[in-house]
């Protein structure tokens, strides 16, 4: 039944418009997790996360339980959360320190860090002349076929083959570069813990909402309506009549309309990755600002620090599960558990050399709009649990991306949003695309 459907799945996606059943269909969502996020490159976590030989972290990839480790020869590698032996998990836990080796807890197989047999218990005299043993490749560990990092962001993918991971990342790497390039000392590392949250909803419902700039001077309006109101009380009472960054955070939401958002600009890339240009506002003239321009001069000089700094992002999604904020360290990788079930990870990092004021600066943003405990965070998930509803009903077959439709220009593969469009529903239309085209090379 199933193989007949995927005959069909071509008719899913047209130009402006996509089926319901993407977003619905469990079915649809198995394939997904085939064809597309355990067959591409999936970001796994960044190599601070695990800075001791030993160190693990879990992570999902599409359906595998997988753990991201760094051995003693120091390089990180990315093995299947599975014991050889009888299929227990190894780790259990979120992350750790597994010691020297890996120890299964039900008959004490132990495993190198790079997932290879090391010893079982009595192996001579229970293995000897059986064909299991250290020789045998299916008494290791499995490992993650190819992993690739750049910039300390480590990445994974279930298949042999594809693209190497630059070639997969194309343009979209400027969310690691800008990240990292606003360190003094050009790296970033991780900032522990992350939040989580699980949204009833489906993946790409997430990814859809992360560059539409349409949405969030509607969606986030009573939350900004309401921080300027106390912002400007705040700023009424302040002796210099300004209220504090954090509060702009909000407000922001609610000052900067659809006319503001449609300055902004749209680039769209092969593989479904999309860019929102737009400048954040982040370079005040206050005092912790100037601080960090002046370590930020000594360590690029003044024209290199001055190109770092006018990078014009506002978010880089890298599709099929991760979306940037790399203006303000942040990022929030997607790991769908099922088809009305996504969690999304919410990581934030730290300026490697930068002072102290900077980030707190932007641990406030992380907090204020994308913690669970922010009312940005559930105006959103709101919509996306609506969605979700709306889309199982049968009061209509499609999802339509049809803003700007038409109006877009592409140049040497990349489409881009005309001026004062940057509203455009090409993000979507793009992801789609990819979609469609991802889905149709598993065949
Ligand atoms: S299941 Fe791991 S040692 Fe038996
Ligand atoms: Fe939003």
């Amino acid at each position: 039944m199933l193989q007949e459907r995927i005959a069909d799945l071509s008719k899913y996606v047209e130009p402006d418009r996509v089926r319901r059943e993407v977003y619905v269909d469990p079915g649809i969502f198995e394939l997904e997790m085939q064809r597309i996020h355990e067959r591409y490159w999936i970001y796994c976590g960044h190599e601070s996360q695990v800075p001791k030989p030993g160190d693990y972290y879990t992570v999902q990839i599409g359906r595998q339980p997988m753990l991201m480790v760094r051995g003693k020869d120091r390089k990180v590698h990315v093995l299947y959360n599975r014991c050889p032996h009888r299929g227990n998990m190894m780790c259990g836990d979120r992350n750790g320190n597994t010691g020297e080796f890996f120890r299964c807890s039900y008959h004490a197989w132990t495993f190198h860090h790079d997932g290879r047999l090391r010893t079982i218990p009595m192996m001579e005299s229970g293995y000897s002349g059986t064909r299991f043993g250290p020789d045998n490749p299916d008494c290791s560990m499995k490992k993650a076929a190819r992993v690739e990092s750049y910039r300390g962001f480590v990445f994974a993918s279930l298949a042999e083959d594809g693209p190497t991971l630059l070639e997969f990342l194309g343009e979209a790497k400027i969310a690691f570069d800008d990240m990292c390039d606003r360190a003094p000392e050009g790296e970033v590392e991780i900032v522990p813990n992350c939040f989580r949250v699980i949204q009833r909803s489906n993946w790409k419902i997430f990814l859809e909402n992360q560059l539409d700039a349409l949405h969030p001077s509607v969606t986030h309006q009573s939350t900004g309506r309401a921080a300027h109101e106390v912002e400007k009380e705040i700023a009424k009472k302040a002796k210099k009549g300004e209220a504090p960054l954090s509060y702009h955070m909000l407000s922001a939401f609610a000052t900067v309309t659809i006319d503001k958002w449609d300055a902004f600009q749209t680039l769209n890339y092969p593989y479904g990755h999309c860019i929102l240009t737009g400048y954040m506002g982040l370079r005040p003239q206050d005092p912790d600002t100037l601080a960090y321009d002046k370590v930020m001069i000594k360590a690029y000089g003044k024209k290199r620090f001055e190109e770092i700094v006018g990078v014009n992002i506002h978010h880089v999604l890298i599709y099929p599960g991760l979306s940037v904020q790399s203006p303000l360290q942040q990022l929030r990788a997607v790991r769908p558990l099922g088809v009305d079930r996504t969690l999304t990870e919410i990581w934030h990092f730290r300026l490697k050399g930068a002072p102290e004021p900077i980030y707190r600066r932007s641990l406030a943003y992380y907090n204020l709009v994308n913690s669970p405990s922010t009312l940005v965070n559930a105006d959103d998930l709101e919509n996306f649990w609506k969605c979700q509803q709306g889309l199982k009903s049968e009061g209509g077959d499609w999802v339509t991306f049809g803003r700007h439709f038409g109006r877009d220009s592409e140049k040497a593969g990349v489409v881009e949003t005309g001026p004062n469009m940057g509203t455009s529903e090409a993000p979507m239309r793009n992801q789609m695309k990819a979609w469609a085209e991802y889905m149709g090379n598993g065949r």
